[in-house]
């Protein structure tokens, strides 16, 4: 029996298609794959309106589904109750971090980055801010597959611990 209030995270980049997406469907894989205790409520959204509505970039659906990881959420804005509703909320990148922050009020100490739940070597592997790859080669979408996969045990142990 798991308990009734469910932690719950949110990732955020800017377009809510490429990178955010990425991590959602990586970390619900995680949490579906650990048997947990607790339930953990996974979404994600961008500080932009750009996307709003459109599937993950099929780039990344495609990168995704070769790992075995189905991308399956639709784009949506970041509002003001996500502060409130979410636990904690995790930036892709120091920008959407910034924009987050701002948003939140009293909400700001929810906010995070992605990069700091890197543990060991990993934290050199990886750099500070998961690189936005809408415009760049299908390696990018690998890159931020490979990153979102090494950071994601470390924010579910930061999130079991809370
Ligand atoms: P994301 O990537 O923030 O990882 O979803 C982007 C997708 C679209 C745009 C920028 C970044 N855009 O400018 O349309």
């Amino acid at each position: 029996m798991k308990n009734e209030t469910p932690i719950r995270v949110l990732f955020v980049c800017l377009g809510n298609i490429c990178r955010s997406p990425a991590a959602e469907g990586v970390f619900q894989h995680l949490v579906d794959q650990s048997e947990l205790l607790v339930e953990i409520e996974v979404d994600s959204a961008g500080t932009s309106g750009y996307h709003i509505g459109e599937p993950a970039d099929s780039r990344m659906r495609s990168a995704a589904g070769r790992r075995g990881i189905e991308l399956t959420s639709r784009s949506r804005q970041v509002i003001p109750g996500d502060f409130s509703r979410f636990d904690m909320v995790v930036a892709m990148d120091r920008s959407n971090y910034q924009e987050l922050v701002r948003e939140a009020g009293t909400y700001d100490g929810k906010v995070r980055l992605m990069s700091e739940f890197l543990k060991g070597p990993d934290k050199d592997r990886f750099p500070e801010e998961v690189p936005d790859p809408y415009y760049g080669e299908n390696d990018g979408f690998e890159f931020v597959l490979d990153m979102v996969q090494a950071a994601s045990p470390g924010l579910l142990e930061a999130l079991l611990e809370r």
